[in-house]
Parts: structure tokens; sequence; C-alpha cells
């Protein structure tokens, strides 16, 4: 196979590095976001492909075989996941790129003596295998293989010094000696850590550390880009380090919690629980033609989504219901939280699969103050963030956390299954307050019930 020459290759990749640039910005609008993931996907495959004709490969048959396996392995996972199970999915994907990194480096660690590419290897072999196992961890939480609550042992504080110092300690040691027992061993360290790190992360705050591992796994990268001296490797994995940072931090605000609250609150009882209990306290139900009237009659409904609305699937019942109701001359709108559901953007992308226009989705900030102009706030599936504990209730897990103002409007309706809380496992004051009413059902079903209501009045 022909080779490239130097400059071209370093065009090609420059290029890809601008398509990786120009996915981000994509990314940050839900309007551009699908054509953004297009851009980086293409840009991901020419680097790929830049690759082949940039060297001469060895073992050729091998790297298209793995290739084949991974796609075969990945493309149908992908198509067939379900949105509300994307963020282990994400978890999963960023765990592979992580421990890929490291299993790089370690090959690597036989072809140098440089001390500085040593130095650039070891940090490969720890953050990524941190972040392999952290990923693995907070995926078997995810999909329910495991507890959700955080898991804390006595002294576990005492045992995460011990191998975070371990693994300094052999660190240095292979920075020294190239030894490659040595990096090995570096790697079951970083491992142990990954998996210590998320273990006592509990419940809500589970999504935040895949975010923060994705940083992790990009720093990885972007160390491996330079044992490998490949710079397109350093841009791509700073710029998922970077990103990852800036989101990690934007949800724990949205959430109104720290990183370090978040990575070492259930050390002393802090990190959110998760539970299922459910209370015994009386509440007014509604039937689906009592909810109709009371929206068919209104002049301004605010819709509120959350990530009950995603289970059921109703974004469509959800986005022709609010149809129903501007046909009759109601002014509709749809909250969004910017951590409704289980990940960034998951409201947006739900009902944007509806059609619903981008002007009816309005953010926290935005919609709050309407709400006390509001005759009707219809909470579908959604529950912790309307929870007013997290204002009024000092000692809750999502103390702090802003919350959409529901509790002002003139009536509020929850549609949900049961009296289960949820996901921070906490009780909502605001289900046995005398304005709100509850049409228990799936969520779908409700809708569709409430919209056949509403046509019929
Ligand atoms: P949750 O507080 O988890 O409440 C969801 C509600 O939906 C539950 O009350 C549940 O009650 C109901 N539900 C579930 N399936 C349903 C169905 N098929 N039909 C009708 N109702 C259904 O959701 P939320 O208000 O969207 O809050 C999101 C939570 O996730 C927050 O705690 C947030 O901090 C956390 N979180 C989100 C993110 C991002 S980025 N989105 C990241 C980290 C953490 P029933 O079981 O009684 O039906």
């Amino acid at each position: 196979m022909t080779v490239l020459d130097p400059v071209w290759t370093s065009l090609l990749y420059l290029t890809a590095a601008v398509f990786f640039i120009l996915a981000l910005r994509g990314l940050s609008s839900p309007r551009t976001a699908r054509r953004g993931n297009l851009i980086g996907a293409f840009g991901a495959l020419l680097a790929v492909v830049t690759v082949f004709f940039s060297a001469r490969l060895e073992n050729i048959p091998w790297i298209v075989g793995a290739i084949a396996v991974g796609t075969a392995v990945a493309a149908p996972v992908a198509r067939r996941v379900k949105m509300t199970q994307m963020p282990q999915l994400v978890a999963l994907f960023n765990g592979v790129g992580g421990g890929a990194a490291a299993l790089v480096a370690l090959l690597e660690l036989s072809h140098t003596g440089d001390p500085w590419v040593r130095l650039a290897i070891v940090f490969t072999l720890l953050v990524g295998a941190v972040s392999f196992a952290g990923s693995g961890v907070t995926f078997a939480k995810l999909q329910e293989l495991m507890t959700t609550r955080p898991l804390v042992f006595p002294g576990l504080p005492i045992v995460m010094a011990a191998v975070l110092l371990a693994a300094v300690g052999t660190g240095v040691a292979v920075v020294l000696t190239g030894s490659l027992p040595l990096a090995v061993l570096l790697m079951v360290l970083g491992l142990a850590a990954g998996a210590l790190l998320v273990l006592p992360v509990g419940g809500a705050d589970v999504p935040i550390v895949i975010s923060l591992l994705n940083a992790f796994t990009g720093l990885a990268v972007a160390a491996s880009g330079v044992v490998l001296g490949n710079v397109l490797l350093v841009v791509a994995g700073t710029l998922v380090g970077a990103s990852g940072t800036i989101l990690t931090r934007a949800m724990a605000a949205a959430m109104g919690r720290s990183v370090a609250g978040i990575l070492f609150g259930a050390f002393k009882g802090g990190s959110t629980a998760g539970s299922t209990a459910m209370s015994e306290r009386p509440v007014r139900s509604s039937s689906a033609e009592d909810v109709a009237v009371l929206l068919g009659y209104a002049q301004r409904v605010i819709i509120v989504p959350g990530y009950g609305l995603a289970v059921a699937q109703g974004q469509h019942t959800a986005a022709e219901l609010a149809l129903a109701l501007e046909a009759r001359g109601i002014e509709v709108d749809f909250a969004i939280h910017p951590v409704a559901g289980r990940m960034p953007g998951h409201m947006n992308v739900l009902l944007a699969e509806a059609n619903v226009p981008y002007e009816s989705l309005k953010e926290m900030g935005e919609i709050n103050p309407e709400f006390r102009t509001a005759d009707v706030a219809l909470v579908v599936g959604a529950n912790d963030v309307v929870n007013p504990a997290a204002k009024t209730s000092s000692g809750s897990p999502i103390y702090g956390m802003p919350i959409l103002e529901v509790a002002e409007a003139r009536q509020v309706i929850f549609l949900k299954r049961s009296m289960r809380p949820g996901f921070a496992g906490i009780e909502n004051d605001l289900l046995y307050e005398p304005q709100t009413s509850l049409l228990f059902g799936d969520a779908k079903d409700s809708l569709a019930k409430v919209l056949g209501a509403v046509k019929a009045l």
C-alpha cells in the first residue's frame, strides 16, 4: 500500500480535528445536534482511513478483523438501545475507550526508553484503567445489575488512599525502570481505584460521574497521543477532556451540588440514596375527564415533562395534547429542567422527536416566573425536578437543586403510576398539597385518555 506524504497526513488530521470542533459546535443546540453528530462521525472516519494510509501498518488483517468485530457488536447495540438507557451505553463506550488507551500505552512501553514518554504512558495506564473500571461500575449501577445506592464500607477512604499512594509509587518506578510487570500492576491499581471511586456514588449522581469519567477517558486518549506521537489523538482527547469537564460542572450546578460532594458525599452520608419506598398519606386522585376539564377551560397550561414521559414514550401524545389545547385557544408551553430525565438534553431530544416546536420548549430560568400566571401545570412523569424539598428541606439530598416552580400554578396535575418517588428516592410534599391532583397510570395511556376527553369537550 502506498504511504501518504507526512504533510498530507498532517493536513488530513487537521481536517478531522476541525470536523470534531464543528461537531461540538453543532451538538450545542438541539436544532443542529443531528448534523453535529454526523460531522463528528465523518471526522472519525477520515481519521481512521488516514491512519491506514499514513504508515506501513503491520497486521492489517488483525486490525480490520478487530474493527469488524467492534462494529458488529456496537452498531446493533447503539441502534436498539432505548433512549432511557443511553447513559449506560455512553458509560460502556466510554469505558472501552479508556481501556483501549491503557492497552495501547502498555504495548508502547517496550518501544521507548525516553522517561517523558514513559511518564505519558504511566498517566495513560492509570487514568485509562480508572475510566474503564469506573465506567463498568456505573454501567452495572444504571443497568441495575447491582444496587444504585452508595456502597461504602468502613475504612474505604483509607483503602482508597493506600491504592492511590501505591499507584503513585508504582508509576514512579515504571518511569525509572520501564518494567512491564510493574506497568501491569499499575493498571490493576488503576482498575481498583476506578471501582472504589464510583462505588460510593449513588442514585441521581451516577450520570454525572459518567460525564466525569468521559473527561478522564479524553485525558487518557490525549496522553496516548503523546505516547504514539499522534497529534490528532492529542487534539481529540483534549476536546473530550474539556467538554466532559464542562458538562460535569454544568450538570452538577444544575443539581445544586459540587463535583467533590458527588464523589465523596457518601463518605459522610451526603450522596443521593435512591429508594422505592411508597408513602401512604392521602392524595387527591382525578379521572382523565376531570383533568380534561381543567385543561380544556384553562387559558395557560405549562406541561412539565420528566423521566416517566420518556419511559412511557408518551412524547407524541403529549405533543398532540398540546396541539389540541392550542386549537382551543389555550397558550401551551413545555418547561424543560436541565436534568429532567436521565441525560443532558433528554427532554429536548424527546420532544423534538415528536416535532414540538423549539419555541414551545422553555428553559427553567425563562419559564419559572410564568408558573404564577398558569392555570394548570401538567407534570408528566417528573418528580425530583419539581420537588419543593430542594428549596425547603436542608437535610434533603436534592437540597439546593434549582427546581421548576410548578407549585406557583393555580392547579398542579401529576401523571404517574403510583406514589413511588423519583430517582433521588425522596418524597415530594407537593403531591399532597390542596391544589394538586393525581391521575394514576402509565403516562402515555393517561395522556391518550386526557386527549380523547379534551377532544370530546
Ligand atoms: P424522576 O424524579 O426520576 O421522576 C420520574 C417519575 O416518573 C417518577 O415519579 C415515576 O413515578 C414516574 N414514572 C416512571 N415511569 C412512568 C410511566 N411509565 N408513566 C408515568 N410515570 C412514570 O424524574 P425527573 O423529575 O425527570 O428527574 C430526573 C432525576 O434524574 C433527578 O433526580 C435528576 O437529578 C436525575 N439526574 C438527571 C440527570 C440528567 S442530565 N438528566 C443526570 C443525573 C441525574 P411512578 O413510578 O409512580 O410512575
